[in-house]
């Protein structure tokens, strides 16, 4: 975070907020009087006992004692960091967060990057400006010129050095230009010429924005025929495919309310619907879907449709996405699966079909319940025993990533409904796996301290984590099945951080590490080789299906790629071990019991920013 946030800017985003709006985007309020109530997000209760009142901009919860501003309610409620909430809420009124006096340094070097991917972002646009080539490919996807300046696309000329020779004059912006993936360094400096050459050469440029607009990355695409079709910029300390939505930018631009999102495969859906008209199109970015994009969406509007390509990979998007979508399920958020024609995307649909059809088949776009129930229905046969008990079997592992609530029961009730039994008697076969329910035992007298905030709010920081970081072992075992090889290039000097991490702390990472043993111990080992040593563990079938899932990058890209994933997969794991150590601090200074020294360790962590989970 750079720099302060003044007081007088944070004073000014409450006054604006509304706290009403914000709360209720997330907990269903009911009208009462002239304030709001609710049962409380922050500890289980069953009748209501948590008020908003929009007079005073603040809620209070007289069960557990919970309360604050719409700040606060956003820090507790998505277990966001102080910093982070202030973006969140300023991002939400289209407000630019100031920072007071210098930062550390690397939050303004992140902006400094940011700035000069948009100055490349500009001179790719200038550069289409020249080109007919590449207008007549745009005007034959059926671009309009509107449509491509809103979303900034541009044209990378034919030629190895441009960016490099007018952006990277000095060492430093070479520095930057390469940490931003613009440029590539030589494996082989060829003498007389540069150690360097531009990434993006000849292709049409989408670049990525934040949702407030900042470039962070750009995908290429091919004019005629090439490999890769979509050449994307590698993971970067900017650039996080698991959490970004192409796209977002520009429909908040140009919507004031937003009630839904679909999520699609590619850029060109995303460009071509919003010129139909249907401007709440995103696309994840070569990746699969992941729990955080979901959580991002759900910040925004509580109904999400999934639209991915109608043919087998597409599907198997689509069932991805569903796995990775339960943890986010919830009351009050809507998920559905809208299943193209064989052949179609997105953006053929609507070209052919035009914005009212595509939106009629968005009408009548599948329930999250009725596709997992069809899916499961198409592996097990419910006529018989046997096939009602593989069908509980497949259904256990994906009901136990639901969080409890409203919608676990439905899921529980629709798949007690396929085999026959009562819901409770299903609950019952699976409760070792299910999220807690509420539960009456526990100490009566002290309701808080048995299902108390603490309790919740490590609960919540572990699930969200949780699942953001085993995206990212997943990703990085994915990585490491397609191109083996790269397995070389990660340094010696990793090898003893990841060894630090438990499979307790970070679920996959023994996998992980086993596959980078092997392939360092005998590198030229091919993935089928591989995966053959592996047939007898019971991780082999998973790392089947990872292997046969396509995967969006080439071979130049993923040792990078790699590199940036393992990165921020041992930056996360400390990250959390800090918040754990703040947490067991704190309940020795809360109950008297801290020593000198660890009081003085708390209050340092109390100051570094990040630590603190709430
Ligand atoms: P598709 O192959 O479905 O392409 O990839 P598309 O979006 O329909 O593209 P057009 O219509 O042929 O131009 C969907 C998305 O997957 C990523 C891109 O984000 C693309 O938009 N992708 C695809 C890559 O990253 N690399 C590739 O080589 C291909
Ligand atoms: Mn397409």
């Amino acid at each position: 975070m750079a720099g302060r946030i003044p007081q007088t800017f944070i004073d000014e985003l409450i006054a604006r907020a509304d706290i009403v709006e914000i709360v209720g985007s997330r907990v269903p309020l009911k009208k009462a009087g002239r304030e709001y109530k609710a049962c409380c997000p922050f500890h289980d209760e069953k009748t209501a006992s948590f008020w908003v009142s929009p007079d005073k901009q603040f809620y209070h919860c007289f069960g557990c004692g919970a309360h604050g501003t719409a700040l606060g309610f956003l820090m507790q409620y998505e277990q966001l960091p102080f910093p982070e909430a202030v973006e969140e809420l300023a991002g939400r009124l289209g407000l630019e967060v100031p920072h007071e006096g210098g930062g550390p340094a690397p939050a303004r070097a992140q902006e400094d990057l940011t700035e000069l991917l948009g100055r490349v972002a500009g001179y790719y646009q200038e550069n289409l400006a020249g080109n007919e080539r590449a207008r007549a490919y745009l005007r034959g996807r059926g671009l309009d010129a509107a449509i491509v300046e809103r979303y900034r696309i541009g044209y990378a000329p034919d030629a190895w050095n441009e960016v490099l020779r007018r952006f990277g004059a000095t060492d430093e912006s070479r520095r930057a230009l390469s940490a931003t993936g613009l440029i590539i360094e030589r494996d082989t400096p060829r003498p007389g010429s540069e150690p360097w050459y531009d990434r993006f050469r000849d292709r049409i440029m989408f670049p990525i924005r934040d949702p407030r607009g900042r470039v962070l990355g750009f995908g290429g695409r091919v004019l005629e025929g090439g490999e890769p079709k979509y050449l994307n910029s590698p993971e970067t300390v900017l650039f996080h495919k698991g959490q970004e939505l192409y796209g977002l930018h520009e429909i908040r631009l140009a919507r004031t309310s937003l009630k839904r999102l679909v999520f699609v495969e590619g850029y060109m859906d995303v460009v071509r619907l919003h010129q139909a008209g249907a401007a709440y199109a995103v696309a994840t970015l070569g990746t699969a879907t992941t729990p955080e994009h979901l959580k991002r969406a759900f910040r925004l509007v509580s109904e999400v449709v999934f639209a991915f390509d109608g043919d087998r990979a597409g599907r198997a998007a689509a069932w991805r996405a569903l796995q990775n979508a339960l943890p986010e399920a919830r009351e009050g958020r809507e998920l559905r699966f809208l299943f193209l024609p064989e052949g179609e995307d997105p953006d053929s649909l609507v070209g052919r079909e035009g914005r009212e059809a595509f939106e009629t088949r968005l009408e009548r776009a599948m329930p999250l319940s009725e596709y997992l129930a069809a899916q499961l229905l198409l592996q097990a046969d419910v006529s018989h025993a046997d096939g009602r008990a593989k069908f509980v079997a497949l259904a256990r592992p994906l009901l136990a990533k639901l969080p409890q609530g409203v919608y676990l029961e439905l899921l529980l009730a629709r798949v007690a409904q396929e085999v026959g039994l009562g819901a409770e008697r299903l609950r019952e076969l699976l409760s070792s796996d299910l999220a807690a329910a509420p539960d009456a035992s526990g100490d009566a007298d002290h309701p808080e301290l048995a299902r108390g905030r603490g309790a919740r709010l490590r609960r919540g920081a572990a699930r969200g984590g949780g699942a953001g970081r085993r995206g990212l072992v997943t990703q990085a075992i994915q990585t490491l099945l397609h191109f083996p090889a790269i397995a070389a290039s990660v340094p010696a000097a990793v090898y003893p951080a990841l060894a630090d991490i438990s499979e307790a702390e970070l679920g996959g990472i023994d996998t992980l590490r086993s596959l980078l043993e092997a392939l360092r111990a005998q590198p030229r080992r091919t993935t089928s080789q591989l995966l053959e040593e592996w047939r007898e563990r019971p991780e082999h079938r998973r790392l089947g299906e990872l292997h046969a899932e396509r995967i969006l990058l080439d071979g130049t890209q993923a040792g990078a790629e790699l590199l940036g994933i393992l990165d921020r997969l041992i930056g996360q794991v400390d990250a959390e071990r800090q918040a754990k150590r703040y947490d067991e601090l704190l309940r020795k200074v809360d109950s008297g019991s801290a020593s000198a020294e660890e009081r003085m360790e708390f209050q340092s962590l109390n100051r570094r920013p990040g630590t603190r989970p709430s």
